[in-house]
């Protein structure tokens, strides 16, 4: 079959949070764009991953017009408890540094930004951008080839996709941590105001929330570990004892979803070569114990979508030329902070370790300095 011909301004690969938020900062600039997803728009939606989100990513969110459900549902907390030795202290951002944090599903986030009616394709196939950059091609969902010339595409399409291949060139760092989480949804009411980050003898342990009748939480587990290995009685068994703490007791419910994920850093630089630029998680992972992936993904598209705006209205490539080396600052700092938050937390690799894991977090827990520099970087630096 022959490849239908058309011209857009800006192609983007991938409808994550990256992908439809430049698509939607793009529309609201009068500015065209078509957006290619692999996947159907309701596995798209469903999609279970991040929820927290930085003060000023909330701000970015409202400025796109998708902050009202944000502003209706979103659970705004004043900090996290820190669980080790068997004790829970509080840091408390808000006296810290100033700011909060949003407690919203990127799943809600990812609905906010298709209510939105964005040129989206979903259930695409052979999705591919040539070297140069300016062409998009791919299969549709009834099997008819396309061909998009673009004047700029954007690689939003997360760590497995395929723009990333397309920069020549790159230096790639990689560090693959010896764990995965293990996380649930569950329809029980949180058992936390705020959530706890829990470093235990068995492990890491997370208790995060998404309304205040839905719970989530994440268990460190062996890093192959099978689902099979983890009937739910035995989750919630391991959850109760690595939170456990004299009167305060762990609420079980139905389990609605249980994923695994692996624990890794990956970066690749440049996010760019010639016009075709990289954003989000195609071009950076950061380990999730930062809650920095998603925020990191959509303050790329806001600084990519700027740097298009200023090149295709103005013609001044200045911006986007400034892309790459700007967000690898950004980036550099969210996985630094990310990996001493995750080795910091999780099972030492030996005695040596542990102990000065146990004195790092005695630290953070009595040193206002310490207790500052977390808060700082877990708001948003
Ligand atoms: P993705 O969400 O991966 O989207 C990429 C899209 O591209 C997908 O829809 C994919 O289907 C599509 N695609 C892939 N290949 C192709 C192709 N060839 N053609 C077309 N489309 C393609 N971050 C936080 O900030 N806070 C948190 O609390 C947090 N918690 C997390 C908890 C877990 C368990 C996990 C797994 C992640 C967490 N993150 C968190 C990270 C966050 O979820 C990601 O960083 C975020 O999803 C990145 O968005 P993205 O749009 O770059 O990539
Ligand atoms: C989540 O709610 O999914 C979540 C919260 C904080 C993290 C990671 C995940 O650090």
């Amino acid at each position: 079959m022959t490849a239908a011909m058309s011209r857009t301004q800006v192609g983007i690969v991938g409808a994550g949070p990256a992908g439809l938020l430049l698509g939607r900062l793009l529309t609201l600039q009068g500015i065209d764009c078509v957006i290619v997803e692999n996947r159907g728009r309701s596995y798209v939606e469903a999609r279970q991953r991040a929820g927290v989100i930085e003060h000023r990513i909330a701000d970015l969110l409202r400025s796109a017009g998708v902050g009202a459900r944000l502003d209706r549902l979103g659970l705004v907390h004043n900090g996290i408890y820190l669980q080790f030795d068997g004790s829970r202290h509080h840091l408390d951002f808000k006296d810290l540094t100033g700011r909060t944090v949003t407690v919203y599903a990127q799943t809600e986030i990812v609905k906010d930004l298709l209510a939105t009616e964005l040129p989206v394709s979903f259930d695409v196939t052979d999705t591919r951008v040539d070297p140069s950059g300016s062409v998009l091609s791919y299969v549709d969902a009834d099997g008819r080839p396309h061909e998009v010339t673009c004047d700029i595409i954007a690689g939003c399409d997360g760590f497995h996709g395929i723009s990333r291949a397309a920069v020549p060139g790159r230096t790639e760092w990689q560090r693959d941590f010896p764990y995965a989480w293990l996380g649930i949804l569950a329809d029980v009411p949180p058992s936390t105001d705020e959530l706890i980050y829990a470093n235990h003898p068995h492990g890491f342990a997370l208790h995060s929330l998404r309304s205040p009748t839905v719970s989530r939480l994440y268990l460190q587990v062996p890093p192959d570990e099978p689902l099979s290995a983890w009937p739910h009685e035995r989750i919630w068994d391991e959850l109760a004892t690595r939170f456990a703490l004299p009167g305060w007791t762990l609420r079980r419910g139905p389990i609605t979803d249980v994923s695994i994920t692996p624990m890794r850093v990956f970066v690749t630089t440049p996010m760019r070569h010639g016009r075709l630029f990289l954003a989000g998680d195609s071009a950076h992972i950061v380990p999730p114990t930062g809650a920095k992936g998603l925020n990191l993904a959509l303050a790329d598209a806001a600084l990519l979508a700027e740097g298009i705006t200023e090149f295709i209205r103005h013609s001044r490539p200045d911006l986007l030329d400034a892309y790459s080396d700007s967000r690898q600052e950004h980036v550099w700092r969210a996985v630094h902070f990310a990996v001493w938050m995750t080795e910091m937390l999780h099972t030492a690799p030996d005695p040596f370790a542990a102990e000065l894991q146990r004195s790092q977090l005695r630290y953070v827990a009595s040193s206002r300095a310490m207790a500052t520099s977390l808060a700082e970087n877990y708001t948003g630096y």
